[in-house]
């Protein structure tokens, strides 16, 4: 695609739009379940579901941060005191007991761990040792579980590398987003190539086996050049994997983005030439793209995933496998039964006051209808096969001119149709969100009444 080409195409398709990492997408969630409601659909998941062979995935959102990076869209709290971390501990551990005391089982069988926030290694070792010796002891933890972790490479010591490690963690993310200093300097994220470098050695030699960065595109004052810049620090570490995030501009929900110029930021076309030509430098370096903005090297289990068949995606990102239940513990965090979702509270304190009541602290969720479950199908689909299918069991009556929705795609080379099924091109890659839209009947019966959503460009 040229210049001109890319051009015209963004200023046909760069409009808000979700990130489907679930769908409904969180906005349309309507039906919001009761407790019993909701422990029904987890316990049926637990049990019987065609994937009970993977166990029960926990995700534990651990919220705290030392300081505010200002383009950050995650749940944080900032904070330089530890005297709440022990009490948040104890409460995510009273969370999981409440699950196993109300679902009868003593010790689920778990089968993926992660630890995602905010920062989990804002927690010393003594206050990780407590939440992940708690969590594992209450769990029957199958052999081939995958433990992960997410990590900011400014508070991550050799200490906490090697006590996650010897509880059997493999996975490790670091936050790195941009290695130039100007960039760095305006977003309050600075962090050197050596410190990502010196955590990235001290994790693999205490036996993390995959090593991943997540970067930005589209962050304040990134010009092609920083991008080349970063892009060559980044092929030297060789991580196993690669997550390129589209920056989410949305100061109306995240006031600290307010804190640089709006004129500042890169859009529309030069935002997404900093993507392509990312991009291209990865896979010149031996990486595969991989779904909507992550990269593995051919080694790694999550391109072996894509390949096989098996890749998921959550509200984690992607996975290599499709692990149900998941079960959402801690201050915000999303659990998923397969046929229902739920998000705890976003409040710390009233996460706290649910939990001292006995009650599962669940703030909203929804309860997937028929049609949600086969548009669902479809939209993890196309997010992980690039393609999918609406005849037999991939059929419902909002698919009727599903043809029609898509027929400007088609038009513009973006995806192949088929009478009963769509593939997305190689060219149609950079609009999977927009292309996943058209599934979207949620959002088709009710455009958002407020700014919802980041461009999708
Ligand atoms: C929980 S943080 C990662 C761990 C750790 N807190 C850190 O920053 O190093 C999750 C990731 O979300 C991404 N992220 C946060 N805010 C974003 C935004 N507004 N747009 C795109 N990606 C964002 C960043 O790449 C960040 O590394
Ligand atoms: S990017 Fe990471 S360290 Fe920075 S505020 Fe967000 S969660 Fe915290």
């Amino acid at each position: 695609m040229n210049t001109d080409e890319l051009r015209a195409r963004l200023a046909k398709y760069d409009v808000p739009g979700p990130r489907y990492t679930s769908y409904p997408t969180v906005p349309y969630w309507e039906d919001t379940p009761l407790e019993r409601q909701w422990l029904e659909r987890v316990g049926a998941a637990l049990g019987g579901s065609a994937r009970a062979d993977h166990g029960a995935a926990l995700y534990v959102h651990v919220p705290f941060c030392r300081a505010l990076c200002t383009f950050c869209g995650c749940n944080t709290r900032v904070t330089r005191t530890h005297a709440i971390v022990g009490p948040y501990v104890q409460a995510v551990l009273a969370e999981y007991a409440l699950y196993r005391e109300r679902l009868g089982v003593a010790q689920p069988e778990v089968g993926e761990v992660h630890l995602g926030g905010g920062t989990p290694t804002f927690l010393d070792e003594a206050e990780l040792e407590e939440l992940i010796g708690g969590l594992l002891s209450a769990s029957r933890l199958r052999s081939d579980a995958v433990l992960s972790v997410e990590v900011d490479p400014r508070v991550t010591t050799l200490g906490q590398l090697t006590l996650l490690a010897a509880h059997g963690f493999r996975r490790i993310s670091l936050g790195v987003q941009d290695f130039d200093p100007k960039v760095q300097n305006i977003v309050n994220r600075v962090q050197s190539v050596a410190q990502v470098q010196a955590v990235s050695e001290q994790a693999r030699a205490a036996g993390f086996t995959s090593v991943n960065f997540d970067l930005i595109y589209g962050l304040p004052l990134q010009t092609p050049a920083s991008i080349e810049g970063t892009m060559d620090a980044v092929c030297r570490l060789r991580p196993d994997r690669i997550a390129l995030y589209g920056y989410a501009h949305v100061p109306w929900i995240k006031p600290g983005q307010r804190r640089f110029t709006d004129s500042d930021v890169p859009e529309g076309a030069a935002k997404r030439a900093l993507y392509e030509l990312g991009r291209e430098r990865l896979e010149q370096a031996g990486y595969r793209e991989i779904g909507l903005d992550h990269f593995a090297l051919p080694s790694d289990s999550l391109w072996q995933a894509a390949e096989g068949g098996s890749l998921h995606r959550n509200f984690m990102g992607y996975t290599d496998r499709y692990t149900l239940p998941l079960l959402g513990l801690g201050v915000s965090a999303i659990g998923d039964s397969g046929d229902g979702y739920v998000q705890n509270e976003k409040d710390l304190q009233q996460y706290h006051e649910r939990l001292a009541r006995h009650e599962l602290p669940i703030h909203r969720g929804h309860l997937l209808d028929g049609e949600d479950l086969v548009l669902r199908g479809h939209v993890l689909r196309l997010m992980t096969r690039m393609e999918t299918n609406w005849s037999g069991p991939g059929y419902t009556p909002f698919l009727d001119d599903i043809g029609a929705r898509l027929a400007e795609f088609a038009a513009d080379g973006l995806v192949e149709l088929r009478p009963d099924g769509c593939r997305v091109t190689a060219a149609g890659r950079g609009f999977l969100r927009n292309i996943c839209m058209a599934f979207d009947a949620r959002l088709a019966r009710r455009s958002p009444e407020r700014a919802l959503f980041s461009r999708t460009a």
